[in-house]
């Protein structure tokens, strides 16, 4: 079985009114249509068929779902695959339509678990060793006055957001004093450089440990030896490669046509994509199909949730992560590229292309290289794609890299992190061999694969304690087995090891574990892998949960303080702000209950106290209060349950990290 990636995916439900799009099927009943993936559902659907968000009544006139588990995790199935995922074909990590499922089915390439559940109406019980926190990091004891009200927090949201502490090699605290934004100017300093400057200075004045439940620290952790690889039993390490960028700029052909090179996409299967493209007029996107697997991406030639694929290449066993590049499917983004080691960020090279994806508003470029900065992704690909439609133009790829450099740059990328390759996945130049067309006679680097074999291994957390986000959760009922799927960011499991299930706070024991869609004794932080679990009620295992050790449960908490930095270009944050809150695969609504202190966005120092807002470009101390509590950790402790970005009206607004834990859920 394959490790499915699953995210909740976000959609406001409402009815659907007389402006609805046309649908190829004839709809009988009355229909309800899901705003981000525009899918109009018949009404006895209790969730969308593609994103597998439930359709249920609102709760206490707001558009947020109380039952937040329900809302949040309702996932309508993963595809979830068998023994051949990864060997030929591209897998879809995100809830999937049931036709595309059967098509695998009937392919007989993907065998699905018996039933995938979806978690419904889960009330989530407060986890055990929860406290409240009564120390203030000392950077921000200053100002931290009043009272906050709650009562006005709503808004509606889900899914997910982390990047993991295996993606913050120890390189990359180098990396961030490094002067790759002082050799521009000083401007516009690194976001991420900023944040982590930020939070070590929390840190350093921090005494937040009072947590009964969970008074041991993570430094204190003794792994055994199991935990650790043996030299000689490593293969090829994995690396989670994100596609990312504007949309139609090229990611699942690209992700496609380097499949079909190395050998994952056979003759024939390609020569039936190219088939079945050409009858639907959309010959174009032949090599896309490979990842875009449904009805509805085949349909509208876009991609609306992350494929998931693999490859190897000398060093690495690659997962592919092929991202949605349309606006309305960034959280879907956030969900693969939150996983990332490193990405690929491939750019439209065409006149007016690549000017549409740096456009401040609309593109998807900037929003894209700044969501997988934040994540701690640091090495980068910049694939730029299509250079056929530019005849191959050296002024043109020289361009691109100046406007992108200096803009790669400014989100915290260094110079010496980021390969340029001019390529065309169409004309298959520059992918896994050097050009052939003259017209890239002037291109001496590596190609697309020995840039991905270029990039540094990551650094994996093999002896921390146990740290997996759950992205999802396969339930098989007639066998009594609940899974949690998700990549193990720090530790190690094995069948017969004792797991804490967060916010559930239920002991459950690990039954057998199943990575790349076999089963495998041992899943190491790095790995993604299928958990599945005895002992526990399926109900208290979801998407947006965590799985960790029981000596070492994180925090549950709704009351957080953060920095954040505001994004260029976004709209300012206010007090009383609602903002969508992304924290790993969980995603909850907002409120800005206090903007404590307003902070230089190179040095962290304190510039003001208690401003009124804060504008694009500045960061601050803040305080927010969730609708419902979240799997959380202070950034210090955890990084990757303590990255946070925050959206409004489908624009991410703001990165952060959690630097304090206000206070814990009873
Ligand atoms: P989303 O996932 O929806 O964001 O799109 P995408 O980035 O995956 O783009 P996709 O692979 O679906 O390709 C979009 C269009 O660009 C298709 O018509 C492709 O044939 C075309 N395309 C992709 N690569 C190239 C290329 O190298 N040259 C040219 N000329 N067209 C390309
Ligand atoms: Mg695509």
């Amino acid at each position: 079985m394959h490790v499915s990636f699953c995210l909740p995916t976000e959609c406001y439900l409402f009815h659907k009114t007389a402006e609805t799009p046309p649908q190829k099927e004839t709809i009988k009943h009355s229909v309800w249509r899901c705003s981000i993936c525009t899918y109009d559902n018949d009404e006895t659907m209790s969730s969308c068929d593609i994103c597998g968000v439930l359709h249920g009544p609102l709760l206490n006139n707001s558009i947020y779902d109380k039952k937040r588990t329900a809302n949040i995790f309702d996932l309508k199935s993963s595809r979830v695959s068998s023994t051949v995922v990864g060997r030929d074909e591209a897998v879809k990590v995100s809830s999937m339509r049931s036709d595309s499922s059967n098509q695998s089915t009937e392919k007989g390439k993907h065998n699905r678990l018996d039933e995938i559940n979806i978690l419904k109406n889960i009330e989530v019980g407060p986890p055990a060793g929860s406290r409240t926190s009564d120390n203030c990091s000392a950077s921000v004891q200053e100002g931290w006055l009043g009272h906050v009200d709650e009562s006005s927090v709503a808004v509606n949201l889900r899914s997910s957001g982390k990047s993991s502490l295996s993606l913050m090699p120890k390189e990359r605290n180098v990396m961030v004093d490094d002067s790759s934004s002082s050799r521009n100017g000083g401007e516009a300093n690194s976001l991420t450089s900023n944040l982590e400057n930020i939070s070590f200075a929390a840190k350093s004045g921090h005494s937040n440990d009072a947590n009964p439940g969970r008074a041991i620290s993570r430094a204190q952790y003794k792994p055994e030896k199991w935990m650790l690889p043996e030299k000689a039993e490593q293969s090829l390490t994995q690396l989670n490669l994100a596609i990312v960028g504007h949309v139609d700029s090229g990611k699942s052909t690209l992700s496609g046509r380097l499949l079909h090179l190395l050998g994952r996409i056979s003759q024939k299967e390609m020569h039936k994509y190219e088939k079945e493209a050409k009858l639907q007029g959309k010959g174009s996107f032949a090599y896309a199909w490979a990842l875009d697997e449904s009805a509805e991406e085949r349909e509208r030639g876009i991609t609306m949730t992350v494929a998931v694929a693999y490859f190897d290449s000398k060093r690495y066993h690659v997962v592919v992560l092929d991202s949605p590049g349309h606006k309305d499917f960034v959280p879907n983004m956030i969900t693969g590229a939150t996983q990332a080691d490193a990405s690929i960020l491939v750019i439209d090279a065409s006149i007016g292309s690549f000017e549409a994806g740096m456009d401040g508003t609309k593109g998807q470029t900037r929003e894209h290289a700044q969501l997988i900065r934040s994540f701690g992704v640091d090495q980068l690909i910049v694939a730029v794609n299509k250079m056929d439609a530019v005849d191959y133009s050296k002024e043109r790829f020289d361009l691109i890299i100046s406007q992108l450099g200096a803009f790669l740059r400014s989100c915290g990328f260094k110079d010496s992190s980021v390969s340029w390759i001019p390529l065309s996945a169409v004309e298959n130049q520059n992918l896994v061999s050097a050009p052939s067309d003259f017209r890239l006679f002037w291109y001496l680097g590596p190609n697309l694969l020995d840039a991905i074999d270029s990039f540094q291994p990551p650094t994996r957390e093999f002896s921390k304690p146990l740290i997996m986000p759950i992205c999802d959760v396969i339930k098989s009922p007639s066998q009594g087995q609940v899974s949690a799927c998700g990549k193990l960011e720090a530790g190690a499991v094995r069948s017969g090891s004792k797991v804490l299930v967060m916010p559930s706070a239920t002991i459950a024991t690990v039954r057998s574990l199943e990575r790349d869609s076999e089963a495998c004794p041992i899943g190491r932080a790095g790995d993604n892998i299928a958990v599945s679990l005895n002992g526990i009620d399926g109900n208290h295992v979801m998407a947006g949960g965590v799985l960790c050790h029981p000596d070492f449960p994180i925090a549950f908490a709704k009351h957080l303080e953060l920095k954040v930095l505001v994004l260029d270009g976004a709209t300012p944050i206010l007090i009383g702000s609602q903002l969508e809150f992304h924290i790993h695969h969980a995603k909850e609504a907002a409120r800005v209950a206090r903007i404590s202190l307003l902070l230089d966005s190179k040095t962290g120092k304190v510039v003001k106290k208690a401003p009124r807002c804060i504008l694009a470009k500045q960061s601050a101390v803040v305080e927010v209060i969730l609708q419902e509590a979240v799997c959380v950790e202070e950034f210090s402790k955890c990084k990757v349950l303590g990255r946070v970005f925050l959206r409004t009206l489908g624009r991410t607004v703001a990165v952060g990290i959690v630097t304090r834990i206000v206070e814990e859920q009873q």
